[in-house]
């Protein structure tokens, strides 16, 4: 039985994966490295309506987002729904990404704190945030690194505060490769791990994501309630045009990547 040959990488420390985002971030061409969420309306309409859904008139909110890179969409976002009624603080542990966001709000005026930690090692008090914003945020290539970062950030969430997410799918490249021609030879290559559930990319990048049942029973066993677990499809052109970059693969509208939308309360 022929079998083909396992892909082989060096599982990097969390410093190491530092250092690497801190390079993607320098990089000039922040969309060529990074799959952003947060230049496509189809994802701001949906977090705009769901955080409609939490606004209590006149009420003040504290609202946390983590990993914020550098695109500041998803923070105008926030203000817009919630106005002056909200503290909005963005972390990340790229100090690059941290500048270029905090210049980019020094221009409008909006009163965002940018906090420059790792979800590994985060100096904030438990019960401080009604709501976290998560676009795509954890991306370890390690399980452990994963479930760590879910658990630190939803220790910072109050009792009945909101976790928000979109989170990436091991099974969306899968079901990708399976669906394009273009991208069958990701499954033998290795390119796609199923078993690992990891993704393997250009460059020294790899991702292991959750499955459904694996993100669903963490988010359970860190406290909160899933009032919500959907796929949401990628569907539009900046995406699509993201897909090609990123991924080498013709631009074609007919084919679109997916991740999951959680919309869960802590106990
Ligand atoms: C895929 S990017 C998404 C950025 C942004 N949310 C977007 O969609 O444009 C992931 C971001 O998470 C940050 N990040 C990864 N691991 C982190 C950690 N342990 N602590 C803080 N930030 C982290 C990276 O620096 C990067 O900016």
């Amino acid at each position: 039985m022929s079998g083909s040959t396992p892909y082989v990488f060096m599982m990097k420390n969390r410093i190491e994966e530092k250092q690497l985002w801190e390079e993607i971030h320098k990089e000039s061409g922040y969309s060529s490295r990074i799959f952003s969420l947060l230049d496509s309306d189809l994802v701001l309409n949906k977090f705009r309506m769901e955080l409609s859904r939490l606004v209590v008139e006149s009420r003040p909110i504290r609202i946390l987002i983590p990993g914020c890179g550098s695109n500041i969409n998803l923070q105008k976002c926030c203000y817009n729904v919630f106005g002056d009624n909200a503290q909005i603080d963005a972390l990340d542990w790229s100090e690059e990404a941290i500048k270029l966001s905090a210049q980019q709000t020094a221009g409008l005026g909006l009163r965002i704190t940018y906090i420059n930690q790792s979800y590994y090692e985060l100096s904030i008090d438990d019960s401080t945030y009604d709501v976290i914003v998560l676009a795509n945020a954890i991306v370890s290539e390690s399980e452990s690194n994963n479930e760590s970062a879910v658990k630190n950030l939803t220790r910072l969430l109050k009792p009945g505060g909101v976790l928000l997410g979109l989170f990436p799918s091991p099974f969306n490249m899968l079901d990708y490769s399976l669906t394009n021609p273009d991208a069958h030879h990701w499954i033998c290559d290795g390119k796609v791990d199923v078993n690992k559930r990891q993704i393997h990319e250009d460059g020294d990048t790899t991702q292991r994501f959750f499955s459904p049942l694996e993100l669903y029973m963490l988010l359970k066993r860190t406290g909160l309630y899933v009032k919500a677990f959907e796929l949401f499809f990628y569907d539009d052109e900046a995406f699509a045009r993201q897909i090609s970059e990123l991924y080498h693969i013709p631009y074609n509208n007919e084919y679109c990547f997916w991740g999951y939308f959680i919309n869960s309360i802590k106990h």
